[in-house]
């Protein structure tokens, strides 16, 4: 359950979408599911064996099974730090339009005014700034507080109310005359439009909504119980986590395409296109669906902040209210300027998914896959070919799409 609520977030509701967008719709999804079953569910292997195996931080792990890449922390802190940065603004996003839905902003609009909600909002930088800096703040609240307290009760109930959200405003979407045009898009594979970059768009995504690579799982498998197992714990996360994020993209693209929005618009994408499907939900359900939404962003987010807190706190022996108080300073300065530059923006949504998680991927692919004892990995794995998979398959593709994408 704990996996599944740092998997399931703004990877699924948000940035899945907008890549399908960007990336050519049925094709994309297709890659995209490939890239789950032969990458990212033996790296989410690979992590969870490693946590398991010494129960420590992403840190002292790497440090006790491979001192020489225990270097790597740094990229999964780094990659951790530059994600909270940019996913707070769109967390702050989703505030602003929790504010707005609860004024009655959506209801009854028409779909001119629908689309230009965003624009109004992203056109402020004072706007978009200071609720980015309200979800941080929160972010840093309930991290200084100590996780486990409140937000892993509220995600319990959030996220199977946001899942019936997203079927809901997937009934509405669909059901928005010229919805067909979006159906069709996502179910006819056209692949002209896959190229390298779309092929690396689809791996990166795989792992930021897995929460892959900056030591995520890891930390979270280093507190399994013995007899639990990683086969079904990942198996199951990857299953709903995609589930989640294929309903989103139905959700979304019917009306986009309903609403004459430009499929590959970006970030802005979703918030463009909520608008157009919540102003025939009536007051309440947009209230519900940006408080769901909310509560799985801020339970995707602590996780972000922890990493980096608990370096601080462990390695350089920081006190913990010190480490938030520094982290959330920094954060806010950069997700600031992620906030109103645009170009910032995409740049650290690039760096972190299509370089920094994928140096993380596999370095913990190759110590589980070439480092580890064969018999211990098979202990944890029981199937040859699944070890086969980490050991060659997921880093050679990591490599060949990695090189593919720089060329
Ligand atoms: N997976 C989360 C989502 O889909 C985001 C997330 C949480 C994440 N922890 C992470 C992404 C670590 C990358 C790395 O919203």
């Amino acid at each position: 359950m704990a996996m599944a609520g740092s998997a399931v977030g703004l990877g699924n509701i948000w940035r899945f979408p907008y890549m399908v967008g960007e990336h050519g719709g049925a094709a994309f999804i297709i890659i995209y599911i490939a890239c789950c079953l032969l990458v990212s569910l033996p790296i989410f292997f690979a992590e969870s064996i490693i946590g398991k195996a010494t129960r420590k931080d992403t840190f002292g792990a790497l440090e006790s099974l491979a001192p020489k890449s225990r270097k790597v922390g740094y990229v999964a802190i780094l990659a951790s730090f530059i994600i909270l940065s940019f996913y707070s603004v769109v967390g702050g996003w989703s505030f602003d339009y929790l504010i707005r839905s609860c004024a009655g902003g959506f209801s009854g609009l028409g779909l001119d005014e629908a689309k230009t909600v965003f624009a109004s909002m992203g056109g402020s930088p004072v706007e978009s700034v200071s609720c980015m800096l309200v979800f941080l703040g929160l972010t840093a609240m309930i991290v200084g507080a100590g996780v486990d307290k409140g937000i892993g009760r509220f995600s319990k109930i959030s996220i199977p109310v946001l899942f019936l959200m997203v079927v809901l405003i997937a009934i509405v979407s669909l059901r928005l005359p010229g919805a067909e045009k979006g159906v069709e898009y996502l179910v006819k594979p056209d692949f002209s439009k896959i190229d390298g970059p779309a092929v690396a768009a689809a791996l990166g995504q795989s792992f930021f909504s897995l929460s892959l690579g900056v030591g995520t799982i890891l930390t979270y498998s280093s507190y399994m119980q013995e007899d639990e197992n990683i086969l079904s714990a990942g198996g199951w996360t990857a299953f709903f986590d995609t589930v989640f994020a294929l309903i989103a993209g139905f959700a979304i693209m019917p009306a986009v395409f309903a609403a004459g929005i430009e499929p590959a618009a970006g970030p802005s994408l979703v918030f463009e296109t909520l608008p157009v499907i919540f102003s025939r939900m009536g007051v309440v359900l947009p209230v519900v669906f940006f408080l769901a939404i909310l509560i799985a962003a801020l339970s995707s987010s602590i996780s972000m902040l922890e990493v980096v807190v608990a370096w601080l706190v462990d390695q350089k022996g920081m006190r913990r209210s010190h480490a938030v108080l520094a982290v959330f300073g920094a954060a806010a300065l950069l997700g600031s300027a992620c906030a109103v530059a645009p170009r910032v923006f995409s740049t650290c949504d690039f760096i972190s998914s299509n370089v920094l998680m994928m140096i993380g991927a596999l370095a913990f692919a190759l110590i589980v896959g070439w480092k580890m004892p064969r018999e211990r990995v098979l202990h944890y794995v029981r199937y040859r070919f699944v070890y086969m998979l980490i050991r060659y398959v997921a880093p050679v593709m990591i490599v060949a799409i990695a090189v593919t994408n720089l060329l």
